[in-house]
């Protein structure tokens, strides 16, 4: 296309074209056509407010609705002669459109300007791929309270140090995440309100001298209000800072679950089994299966973290009102956007396929004397104070290392030699299913609670977005 067609949309003022590397360099089509759907739907409702207020026809509304609708259509189909000297998805559309239908085509930017178009533009995209993001977590969430279920009375080593702790239920650790994700799934959703907002009426920067209806028009593209301010409207990205930066708290979530995945699959822990369709082979080594999807995951959260640095530092010095450095958010957004939503939907398939390993968690949880804590316990439930319980248990620990026998192992002989307060029914406290049940309270890890945990938590998902 050459710099004479670029000319008809805001060349009136210049005597010459605009020098051929420029152009490529300023032009974000290449990205922004992915705006088109949002493009379309915001220009539809423009139209109809032109209409609405007697700035168009009847048939000019109609003339561009349905030029512009089957724009959306060539676009869909891959039928579209994108074009770099038209800059943007928005010039790269109306120029299409008046080719189609002639001078109403014209009278569509009436009242309005890139500023404010681009603007709501990105919050339409916003504020679909939010509800999708939300979906993709409620799915995983889903699963998790599938495998937790499945899971509630499992025992496995809980760690601290990433060393062995104390016992817990493969069910409560799986609810941690499902709480993490909880949280998650809140920050969206108050970010969603704030990106609901419309920006269109504010045209570049000063709102507009037509007698547009603002509120009509919010109410056409399912806003919940019109901006305050057209300054700040055209200019400010913050929902979109908000969006990465809950979005950067997710991937970190699932690259610290990521984390455990893969430690959890080594032969050296063997705690769980994922399905091989999650998996992948070495070219080298026939024995391998590699846990290939979670350590992406892991791998892809920097990215994520990038994007949100990257949209934090170009709104930074930024004066008001619009400025061209607000055409670099897109590539950003939507890279968060795809990989956030690409990242659960490879967890929300995988969790509920992921098997345990009992056999393998419980004899991890009986070393390390994870029921050394249960011991002191019990012997404060006899009066003694639990600093000089806690120096009674680490001198039987000390013998269990010696002899390396766990505490469950030592007599009662022995155990009665470092207190005589202990008494045979020790050994109840010091069997891992003693352990756990005994941390029968709301989030603890008795199996009883763990089924409570889930019951509760599926209510709460009921409903939600
Ligand atoms: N492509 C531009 C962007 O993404 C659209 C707005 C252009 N506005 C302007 N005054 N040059 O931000």
């Amino acid at each position: 296309m050459s710099s004479d067609e670029q000319n008809k949309l805001w060349g009136g003022r210049f005597t010459e074209g605009t020098d051929a590397f420029v152009q490529a360099f300023t032009a974000s089509v290449q990205f922004d056509k992915r705006l088109a759907p949002y493009d379309v739907q915001g220009s539809i409702a423009h139209a109809k407010v032109l209409q609405h207020v007697g700035l168009l026809t009847e048939q000019e509304c109609q003339q561009i609705v349905t030029g512009l609708t089957d724009i959306l259509d060539d676009i869909n189909r891959g039928d579209f002669a994108w074009s770099v000297a038209l800059e943007d998805v928005h010039m790269n559309i109306e120029a299409r459109l008046t080719d189609k239908i002639g001078v109403a085509g014209k009278k569509l930017h009436t009242g309005r300007s890139r500023n404010d178009q681009v603007a709501t533009d990105i919050r339409l995209f916003m504020r679909e791929h939010i509800a999708l993001v939300r979906a993709e977590l409620k799915r995983l969430q889903t699963g998790l309270l599938e495998l937790a279920e499945k899971n509630h009375d499992t025992i496995m080593p809980g760690f601290t140090h990433l060393q062995v702790a104390q016992p817990v239920t493969f069910g409560h650790h799986l609810m941690a995440w499902f709480e993490m994700l909880t949280r998650d799934a809140q920050r969206l959703e108050d970010c969603a309100k704030r990106t609901n907002i419309m920006p269109l009426g504010s045209a570049a920067l000063a709102g507009t001298s037509y007698p547009i209806d603002r509120e009509y028009a919010a109410k056409l593209l399912g806003f919940d209000a019109p901006s305050n301010n057209s300054l700040d409207a055209v200019s400010d990205r913050d929902f979109a800072i908000e969006f990465c930066s809950a979005a950067s708290i997710i991937m970190m979530h699932l690259s610290r679950f990521s984390e455990e995945i893969v430690l959890w699959t080594s032969a050296q822990y063997d705690f769980i089994q994922l399905p091989d369709a999650f998996c992948t082979g070495s070219s080298i080594m026939p024995q391998k299966k590699n846990p290939d999807v979670p350590e992406l995951v892991r791998g892809k959260t920097g990215r994520v973290y990038g994007h949100l640095m990257s949209l934090l530092t170009l709104m930074k010095s930024q004066p008001l009102a619009y400025n061209k450095d607000n055409q670099e958010d897109k590539e950003p957004i939507f890279d968060t956007v795809d990989t956030v939503l690409g990242s659960l939907r490879a967890f929300a398939d995988m969790v509920p396929n992921i098997k345990a390993n009992k056999d393998a968690m419980y004899a991890a949880a009986k070393q390390g004397f994870s029921t050394a804590t249960d011991l002191a316990d019990s012997l404060v439930g006899k009066g003694i104070p639990f600093r000089d319980a806690h120096e009674i248990v680490g001198l039987a620990v000390r013998l269990g290392v010696e002899t390396q026998r766990d505490l469950s192992e030592l007599s009662l002989e022995e155990l009665q030699g470092f207190s005589p307060e202990i008494t045979n029914d020790v050994f109840d406290v010091l069997t891992l299913e003693g352990s756990v049940s005994a941390r029968n309270h709301i989030g603890g890890t008795a199996p009883e609670q763990v089924k409570q945990a889930v019951l509760t938590a599926k209510a709460s998902l009921v409903g939600k977005a």
